[in-house]
């Protein structure tokens, strides 16, 4: 029997003052998804791994089942599949986890049927896995673990997503306090009115991000990564946020800030002793403090999901 096996990048999202609009794919971690064909003209989950027995087996209730389903809906197929989930970052991290295994699974069920659809045509289907997972069908994880990079999603209706250039040489970056954000609680926080002085400030931020992104122009790069609008609110949620801030760019980080909606924070650097240098640091200072994380040094992933 024919089985697919795909590769998708976690991913981290909002890249500080992008807001479900900017987002970029990371070398590690990913998770991994299998497809195969069964004769029982229905979607099963045959078995999850790495979830610690957290992710449901229900199809219609895990974003694999979902999406998969919601492929099979586009193709017009009454096609039995049989998925397998392996996965490798933790559930709520602020990495795109579940963005990670919506593509995966995707890119997987699509080259099981000799991919009828374009990456343009399973995005859609990817941010439905999203709004199962966290209450909204946001972009800013999918797009960037489907298609590697960095990605700006200039408008949603029609949904526009642009690939910005990459910046190979880039180090990331990211420490994930082992404590529990899901997405949807931090989404419901946030404040739906801004003040203009605000807007003003981020949207400047926005437009350096991304010139300093097309330029190559690190410094404004950095200069940009700054956001106060969700920044200053969902910081609460992370212990030792201003302590981190701080000592990552006291370590010459280019910049620093919550990895999607959090817990995980991330730095970026422009080489690779900076980077170590200040993942051991962010690692130590929580562990002085009791919280368990996990820090890693990685770079930006120019490729996406890959069929492997
Ligand atoms: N843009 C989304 C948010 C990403 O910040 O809620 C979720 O990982």
């Amino acid at each position: 029997m024919k089985k697919v096996k795909c590769y998708a990048p976690a991913t981290v999202a909002n890249v500080v003052c992008g807001y479900d609009i900017l987002g970029f794919a990371i070398e590690n971690p990913g998770d991994q998804v299998i497809v195969s064909f069964n004769h029982t003209h229905t979607t099963r989950i045959t078995k999850i791994e790495g979830d610690e027995g957290k992710l449901p087996l229900d199809v219609k209730k895990n974003v694999v089942g979902h999406v998969v389903n919601l492929f099979l809906e586009k193709v017009k197929s009454r096609q039995g599949v049989d998925i397998e989930l392996y996965k490798k970052m933790p559930l709520n991290s602020g990495l795109g986890s579940s963005a990670a295994s919506s593509v995966a699974a995707l890119v997987a069920i699509n080259e099981l049927f000799e991919n009828p659809l374009t990456k343009g045509e399973l995005l859609p289907l990817a941010m439905e896995g999203e709004r199962l997972a966290s209450g909204n069908a946001h972009a800013d994880n999918v797009a960037p673990s489907l298609l590697g990079g960095l990605v700006l999603i200039r408008s949603y209706e029609p949904l526009d997503v642009i690939k910005l250039p990459f910046i190979k040489d880039l180090f990331v970056v990211s420490v994930h306090p082992d404590i529990n954000v899901p997405t949807g609680e931090a989404r419901k926080i946030l404040k739906q009115q801004i003040p203009l002085q605000k807007a003003i400030e981020q949207w400047g931020n926005v437009a350096g991000l991304v010139s300093g992104f097309c330029t190559g122009d690190m410094d404004l790069v950095g200069r940009s990564m700054k956001d106060v609008i969700i920044e200053p609110i969902r910081s609460m949620l992370i212990p030792f946020f201003c302590e981190m801030k701080e000592i990552a760019l006291e370590n010459k980080a280019i910049g620093f800030g919550i990895s999607g909606s959090g817990p995980s924070v991330f730095a970026l650097c422009k080489n690779k002793d900076q980077a170590d240098e200040i993942s051991d640091r962010l690692y130590h200072l929580l562990n002085r403090h009791q919280i368990k994380s996990e820090s890693q040094v990685t770079k930006m992933n120019n490729k996406g999901a890959l069929i492997i």
